[in-house]
C-alpha cells in the first residue's frame, strides 16, 4: 500500500511545525520536519567553523547526519536558525537532503500508514505527488508576535522590531531564492492563520486532510 503523504509548507513561524506534530499524531502518521535537517547541517557547520559557503563541506555534513543530530536542542536556537538560511538556498545541499526526505516520506519509519513532512518545498519538490498540501501563512506581524511570545517565554531578551526584522529577512531568502524557493503548490490548501489561535488552526487543518483522505 502507497503510503500517504502529508505535505505542510510555510514560512517561518506561520504554525506549520506546531500543526504538522499534530496532524501526525491524530493520523498516526510519521512526522519530519524538514527544516530541522537545515538546521543541523547549519549546526554543524558552526560549531566546525566551517564557512556557510563551503558547498563541499555542507554535503560532507548533510551526508553525515545521525539521528542524534536532528534532537539537539540548539537546532532551535535563533543564530542556528539563521546560518540554516543561508545554507539553504545552496542547490547542492538541497540536492544531498532530497533522498532522505523522500525515502521518509514513501516509506514512514515503524511502518506508519502515511508520513507528514513539513518544510518550505515539499509539496512543490519533495513531494509533489503528495496526497493533500497545505500552505500555512499568516501576516508577517502575527508570525513576529507569535515568535517574539514564544523567545520571551525561553527568556531571551529580545524587542518585537527586530524579531519582525528578523523576519522578514528571512522570508525574502526563503521565497527569494533560485532553488526550491517558498511558493505554494498549485494544487496547496491555502491556510491563513492570522486570526486563528492553534485549536482553530488545527481544526482546520485536520478537516482538510480527513476530507483529502476520504476522496482518494
Ligand atoms: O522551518 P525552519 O525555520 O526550521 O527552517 C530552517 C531553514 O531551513 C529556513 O530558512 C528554510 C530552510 N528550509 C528549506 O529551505 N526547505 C525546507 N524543506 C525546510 C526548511
Amino acid at each position: 500500500m502507497n503510503s500517504i503523504i502529508v505535505a505542510v509548507d510555510g514560512p517561518v513561524a506561520s504554525g506549520k511545525g506546531t500543526l504538522g506534530r499534530r496532524l501526525a499524531e491524530r493520523f498516526g502518521f510519521a512526522y519530519l520536519d524538514t527544516g530541522g535537517l537545515y538546521r543541523a547541517v547549519a549546526l554543524r557547520m558552526l560549531r566546525g567553523k566551517h564557512a556557510l559557503d563551503d558547498v563541499g563541506i555542507l554535503v560532507a555534513q548533510a551526508k553525515a547526519l545521525e539521528p542524534s543530530d536532528l534532537a539537539d536542542p540548539a537546532l532551535r536556537d535563533e543564530k542556528t536558525g539563521e546560518a540554516a538560511s543561508i545554507v539553504a538556498p545552496v542547490p547542492e545541499l538541497r540536492a544531498a537532503l532530497l533522498e532522505y526526505q523522500r525515502e521518509f516520506a514513501s516509506a514512514p519509519p515503524y511502518d506508519a500508514p502515511g508520513a507528514v513532512l513539513d518544510g518550505r518545498d515539499i509539496g512543490t519538490v519533495v513531494c509533489p505527488n503528495a496526497s493533500v498540501k497545505l500552505f500555512v501563512t499568516a501576516s508577517a506581524e502575527a508570525r513576529a508576535q507569535r515568535r517574539f511570545a514564544e523567545l520571551t517565554a525561553k527568556g531571551e531578551d529580545v524587542e518585537l522590531a527586530t524579531v519582525l526584522e528578523d523576519l522578514a529577512k528571512r522570508d525574502a531568502r526563503d521565497s527569494g531564492r533560485a532553488s526550491s524557493p517558498l511558493v505554494p503548490a498549485q494544487d496547496a490548501h491555502l491556510l491563513d492563520t492570522t486570526k486563528m489561535d492553534i485549536e482553530a488552526a488545527f481544526q482546520a487543518a485536520e478537516a482538510i486532510v480527513a476530507a483529502s483522505m476520504k476522496s482518494s
